[in-house]
């Protein structure tokens, strides 16, 4: 294989490799950039939701009781959690794909069941108290999604005149809901999660065409220096030396030898070229 071949070879090689690890590592930090984007939002859709439960809580809640006799409840005007989840339905109308759920094992409402990978999350939680969230990748509905779960605790007594023994449950209540799911929920155990998803489909798409656009243009310029390489290095390299491995072949049979060497070339050929205009000038003083 001659200087030329070999040359670009092993500059092809080394540049297709560089190439591979300009774009897998592209691809990875696209991706990485899109999970951190993904959690960013589904922080603030959390600490939204949270904000509407609390405002429910602080604000309305007491002012309506105000407002109705003492035994009734009307779930849309004084349930955090019912708010919640209405306020994120017409949400989810201007974002489809989004979701935000209060995943429980044993809802009063049917809408709020726990899935079966949100009934791992929630176990997950049971298992581990010390966890305060958790967060990954998974497709839903043949969906690519990013998901962050917080816990739900039954963080106080209050909690269970609702969710405890169904007697004790406001009328209004068990006439929406039932009397059969939603209850007997017990002081301390974690029956819950808040879970947002976050779809990231239209991200990973994005990273993939980044990193193409990346790789084809890193090829399209691997392969113009390799031309720019191969043309310079027949130039300047492989065609001087063929001229002069010709004349110094005809020296050495005899031929040609009254006409000096003129090569333009500078550096190692330069000098060879030098060398070899030396040896003929001896070889005639010789032969003389
Ligand atoms: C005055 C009654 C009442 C109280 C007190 C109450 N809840 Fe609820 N809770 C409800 C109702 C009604 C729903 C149904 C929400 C819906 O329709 O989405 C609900 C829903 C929930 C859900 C969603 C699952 C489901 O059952 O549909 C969770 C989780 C929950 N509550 C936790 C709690 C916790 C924790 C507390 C105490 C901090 C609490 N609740 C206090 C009435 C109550």
């Amino acid at each position: 294989m001659g200087i030329r071949a070999r040359s670009i070879l092993v500059m092809g090689v080394l540049g297709f490799l560089a190439i591979a690890v300009i774009g897998i590592t592209s691809y990875q930090l696209s991706i990485k950039n899109a999970m951190d984007e993904a959690k960013i939002k589904s922080n603030i859709i959390l600490n939204y939701a949270m904000a509407t439960k609390k405002y429910m809580k602080l604000v309305q809640k007491p002012l309506v009781k105000e407002l109705i006799e003492a035994d009734r409840f009307y779930p849309e005007l004084m349930s955090g959690f019912v708010s919640a989840r209405g306020t994120f339905e017409l949400f989810q109308e201007s974002y489809p794909g989004y979701i935000f759920k209060q995943a429980t094992i044993d809802p009063l409402n049917p809408a709020n069941k726990a899935s079966k990978e949100e009934q791992v999350l929630i176990d997950h939680f049971r298992r581990d108290p010390s966890l305060i969230s958790s967060e990954g990748q998974l497709t839903k509905n043949g969906e690519e999604v990013f998901y962050f779960a917080q816990p739900i605790k039954v963080d106080s007594k209050s909690c269970l005149r609702c969710h405890g023994n169904v007697n004790d449950a406001p009328k209004d209540q068990i006439e929406i809901y039932g009397a059969e799911a939603g209850y007997n929920w017990k002081m301390n155990d974690t029956v819950a999660a808040f879970v947002i998803y976050i779809p990231t489909a239209a991200a990973i798409t994005a990273a993939k065409k980044l990193s193409l656009t990346l790789v084809l243009i890193g090829a399209g310029g691997i392969i113009l220096i390799l031309l720019v390489i191969w043309f310079f290095l027949d130039r300047s390299v492989v065609l001087p030396i063929v001229q002069l491995a010709r004349r110094t072949e005809d020296f050495s049979l005899g031929e040609n030898l009254d006409a000096p060497i003129e090569s333009g070339s500078t550096g190692e050929i330069g000098a060879l070229a030098q060398a070899i205009e030396r040896l003929r000038i001896s070889l005639i003083k010789l032969l003389k």
